[in-house]
């Protein structure tokens, strides 16, 4: 019967090319990562990888489209630390990141870089503080959409500081990087995957990053919290497939990803770009489960809908 088919197809599995969903603008950080990592994965499966964008409402139309999709293997979504903030910024989220999917294991985690257009006045993290207090009505502050990690950097920079910027709202960071390399908005707090040849190539102003320490690809940028702003986030990301996928096709993705992880290609290009795989336990649907359920209860406690 059915299940003997199911079975076969996922001995079988991959028999064909896999798609890879990324919930944000081709050429901005989730995009790159999931593009380092699509070619050595493709070598472990035996098939092709590609790589979709689906954009919109800071990533929950690709959470929805793969939540919706056939549970065999073929459509994998790439998600990141959206995936536990959408359940506290939307009341009617179409999906349940806990029950509506699978999870494969942990990606990366990308550090975050607040930076500004160059020509942006303030020079220093200290000074910086002071204008968006000073100035919090006059300053654009671009992200990618409720639900997006930009989104998230920025409601915590703003509640920290107790001001209102006037957030403005792109597909993704690439295209907001573009604008703001270009002078159209003011600020982002973006992940390094999209800033760090920006920065290093003078493009961008950097202020701050938003882990504990300084990191080895930006060694000049002070860390937010040696400015004295209680800020820290780094940008969590996880491969996922549809409930009830079968679990002998989540193995065959998870060892994909594993291998994807130990290549020296991929660990290079991650480091040139501000972060690192994670480490091998960490990419595995265990590891991956309960940071999801540990993430959405602590931003439900830290944020809340329309902010
Ligand atoms: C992107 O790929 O555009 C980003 O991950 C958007 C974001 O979450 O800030």
């Amino acid at each position: 019967g059915d299940g003997g088919g199911d079975d076969e197809a996922a001995a079988n599995y991959p028999e064909e090319s896999v798609s890879i969903i990324v919930p944000f603008s081709a050429g901005g950080p989730t995009d790159t990562v999931t593009r380092l990592i699509a070619e050595p994965m493709a070598e472990a499966l035996g098939q092709q990888v590609l790589v979709e964008n689906v954009e919109g409402a800071g990533g929950t139309v690709a959470g929805s489209e793969a939540a919706d999709a056939d549970p065999d293997g073929y459509t994998v979504l790439m998600h990141h630390i959206g995936m536990s903030t959408a359940p506290t910024l939307y009341e009617d989220l179409p999906y349940d990141p806990l029950t509506d999917f699978e999870t494969v294991g942990l990606v990366t985690e990308v550090p975050m870089t607040i930076i500004a257009r160059s020509d942006f006045e303030p020079e220093t993290m200290e000074d910086l503080i002071t204008y968006l207090q000073e100035n919090a009505d006059s300053v654009n502050l671009a992200n990618a959409g409720v639900g997006a990690a930009s989104q998230l950097c920025g409601l915590l920079l703003q509640d920290a500081l107790g001001v209102e910027l006037n957030e403005v709202p792109y597909d993704g960071t690439g295209p907001a990087m573009t604008e703001l390399v270009g002078g159209q908005v003011d600020l982002m707090c973006d992940q390094t995957t999209n800033t760090t040849n920006q920065i290093n190539a003078g493009e961008v102003k950097a202020y701050a990053v938003t882990t504990p320490d300084r990191i080895d690809a930006l060694p000049d940028v002070p860390t937010a919290i040696e400015s004295g702003l209680d800020l820290e986030v780094s940008v969590w990301h996880g491969l996922y497939v549809p409930a009830e996928t079968p679990e002998e096709i989540v193995t065959t993705l998870t060892e994909a990803l594993q291998e994807a992880l130990t290549n020296q290609t991929v660990i290079d290009e991650m480091a040139a770009l501000g972060t690192a795989p994670v480490a091998e336990d960490q990419a595995t649907p265990e590891a991956h489960t309960t940071k999801l359920e540990e993430q959405i209860d602590l931003w439900a406690g830290l944020i809340s809908p329309g902010r």
